[in-house]
């Protein structure tokens, strides 16, 4: 799926429509691990912040550069058992074994995870083949294009 967003409210407005959607077809018996890939400035932590506002995250959802994670309470039970927003930026890490040491594995083994990763193709060899990946383009100032993928593979074949 591809979108066009002509300025940043639009991407806000893509965000929160996604959230809602992904939520419902979330597995129940797994983490939804959305990845986020793109230049800086595309537009990644903005779509965090408003991915984040269906879900009930009452804490402000900032760019976690400087903490690697944060891990953000759902105000309630969401449909397929999700209770936590993990949001992780993979920016300033020197290999991907960083992201095991602050337990990585265990945040993607608990279904109850929604987990958006900021950098995600700096440790893809760790996440799940199945996650949905989301990249972010920049097509002018304001412009930005924004592809929806369930995997790598697929949006290396659509491109
Ligand atoms: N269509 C758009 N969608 C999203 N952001 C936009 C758009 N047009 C302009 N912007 C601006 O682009 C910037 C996006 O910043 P954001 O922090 O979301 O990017 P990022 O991908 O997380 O960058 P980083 O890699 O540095 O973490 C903001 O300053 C925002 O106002
Ligand atoms: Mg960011």
């Amino acid at each position: 799926m591809k979108f066009i967003t002509k300025n940043k409210r639009e991407t806000q407005k893509l965000a929160r429509h996604l959230s809602g959607e992904f939520l419902k077809r979330s597995n129940p018996k797994k983490a939804l691990v959305i990845a986020l890939s793109g230049n800086l400035g595309a537009g990644k932590t903005t779509f965090a912040q408003w991915f984040a506002k269906p879900l009930g995250v009452k804490e402000s959802v900032k760019s976690p550069t400087f903490v690697l994670m944060q891990i953000f309470k759902t105000g309630r039970t969401l449909p397929n058992g999700k209770r936590r927003l993990v949001h992780i930026d993979t920016y300033r890490i020197k290999r991907p074994s960083d992201m095991l040491r602050i337990g990585l594995k265990d945040i993607l083994k608990d279904p109850k995870n929604i987990i958006l990763i900021e950098w995600a193709e700096k440790i893809k060899g760790l996440l799940p083949k199945d996650g949905t990946w989301i990249y972010f383009k920049h097509a002018g100032r304001n412009r930005r294009i924004i592809i929806v993928s369930m995997t790598p593979h697929q949006i290396l074949k659509s491109a």
